[in-house]
């Protein structure tokens, strides 16, 4: 196979070729730009013009720099002008058969050492490659958008890729500057598979009317720490193509219970409430945002606290707790004691649940207790697992199952996460962090109280817990014995 991949055909001038484009060229690479429609490419090399020109007014580019790259950028119009391309990155319309013909009409095109990848996001790569006569040149390039500006990008191996072509691809993504992780072409591939929880768990807090759009949003963003609210994020993404990527990941996986779609989102999909590209979804983006209403602040007052190991507390008698995926009140009665289950902080957010056997200044007390730690306080609904913490354990078993199934390692997956969607910490090493006891016995609980397989618990996360715990009793073995 070749080494030196001079010349990069991209095929597909929408939204992703025409980044793909700029940051070939940008590498220096003779970029090839091809499209069905013509006008597409004409767009697309516009659209470059504007962004380079933009670049070269703030400083970022030289005159020269952006000559160059343009200079790069060769517009075709035929699938046969791609005949001398070493790598093919295919960014056309998201469709099998479509894909499947382009690739079989450049198999014939282009020489036998060319490399053909697609970057599709949701279609199985071993399919894309299955009637041609090299399978094993055929590999997922998928970046993230906006091209230009997103580091990740995952190599997708299908059944036939070899290593040789996945290792090629690997260190010519490094060259470009990028990030890429590697993994298997399984549905919603490292991603989009492990992000499906972040926007399902907040459709289904929407769903059970546990808090207004903002306040889930809230929790996500001030409390979980990822970058924006799972439901805002969807508004951006577009409520159809995210829409479309859970269907896809669900119907991928054959129906699993964990990746159900939202009927929620399907309503707003239906009402054409696309979210900002509409001017409409979970929000009414011709407004100003809404804000969250925080509890107002209690007066200070005297408080008598009690302290415990692993995060329980007594404020004024109630019991404070951190969720373990039971309600506050199902706590409240098997202790018969009143109870406020505070959910998973890593910023100046808290949300809190308070059990509805408790009095209203029980749980003021709380309240209070957590605005002198200098926490803004959100209330919610007695809702088991709270807002952060389910979605974050959910996360991370989606991690586990990702990594059990061999998908990817452990690092490619943190990485991915943390690079291709921002988020705050890598999942596995948070669920090490936070505890894998902590993740199985909420996920359990979940599982219990709703009776459904969504929250059943990945069999790798049983066996981190059992090992932690193997580890912490032996540690605490020896403790005693050294005090003998
Ligand atoms: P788009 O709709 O903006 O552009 C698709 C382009 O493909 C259009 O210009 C269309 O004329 C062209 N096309 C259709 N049939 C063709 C054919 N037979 N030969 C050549 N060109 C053809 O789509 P977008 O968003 O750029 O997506 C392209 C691919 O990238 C899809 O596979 C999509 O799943 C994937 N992707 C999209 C991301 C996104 O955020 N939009 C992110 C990552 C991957």
């Amino acid at each position: 196979m070749t080494t030196t991949l001079h010349t990069v055909a991209v095929i597909g001038g929408g939204t992703m070729g025409a980044g793909i484009a700029e940051v070939a060229a940008q590498q220096g690479k003779r970029v090839k730009l091809y499209d069905i429609n013509p006008t597409a490419v004409t767009g697309a090399i516009e659209g470059i013009i504007q962004r380079l020109d933009s670049r070269l007014q703030r400083g970022k580019i030289s005159a020269a720099q952006r000559g160059a790259i343009l200079a790069s950028l060769i517009p075709v119009y035929q699938l046969s002008d791609l005949a001398d391309a070493d790598l093919v990155i295919e960014a056309a319309v998201e469709n099998l058969e479509i894909k499947q013909q382009l690739f079989e009409k450049l198999e014939a095109i282009c020489s036998e050492k060319t490399l053909f990848t697609s970057n599709t996001s949701s279609i199985s790569i071993t399919n894309i490659a299955r009637h041609l006569a090299f399978p094993q040149r055929v590999a997922g390039l998928h970046f993230f958008n906006p091209a230009p500006v997103m580091k990740l990008v995952e190599v997708v191996r299908g059944v036939e890729t070899t290593e040789t072509i996945i290792q090629q691809l690997v260190d010519e993504m490094h060259r470009w500057g990028k990030q890429p992780v590697t993994c298997h072409s399984t549905p919603g591939f490292i991603v989009n598979r492990v992000a499906r929880p972040f926007y399902a768990e907040a459709w289904r807090a929407l769903e059970d009317r546990v808090a207004a759009p903002e306040v889930i949003d809230s929790a996500l963003r001030d409390a979980g720490g990822f970058a924006m609210g799972p439901l805002a994020l969807t508004d951006l993404i577009g409520q159809d193509v995210n829409f479309a990527v859970t269907c896809s990941v669900y119907h991928g996986f054959w129906q699993d219970r964990r990746f159900l779609p939202s009927l929620a989102q399907q309503s707003l999909v239906s009402a054409g409430r696309l979210g900002k590209k509409s001017g409409r979804g979970v929000y009414d983006w011709s407004l100003p945002h809404p804000e969250v209403i925080a509890e107002k602040t209690v007066a200070s007052r005297v408080q008598k606290v009690n302290v415990y190991p692993a995060g329980k507390r007594e404020v004024d008698g109630v019991s404070v707790v951190p969720t373990e995926g039971e309600t506050a009140t199902c706590l409240a009665v098997r202790h018969q004691q009143p109870t406020v289950v505070y959910d998973l902080s890593l910023g100046s957010t808290i949300v809190l649940a308070a059990a509805s056997t408790n009095t209203r200044q029980q749980t003021e007390s709380v309240v209070h207790y957590f605005q002198q730690q200098g926490k803004t306080v959100l209330l919610i609904t007695d809702y088991p697992g709270l807002l952060v913490s389910r979605t974050v354990a959910m996360i991370i078993n989606e991690a586990l199952d990702a990594l059990q199934k061999g998908i990817a390692s452990a690092e490619d997956i943190d990485i991915a996460m943390q690079t291709g969607v921002n988020y705050p910490k890598g999942p596995l090493a948070w669920g090490g962090e936070w505890g894998w006891g902590r993740v199985l016995t909420l996920l359990e609980n979940l599982q219990h109280y709703y009776g459904e397989e969504r929250y059943r618990p990945c069999p790798l996360l049983r066996q981190k817990a059992l090992l932690a715990h193997y580890a912490l009793s032996r540690s605490t073995q020896s403790v005693e014995v050294s005090h003998v």
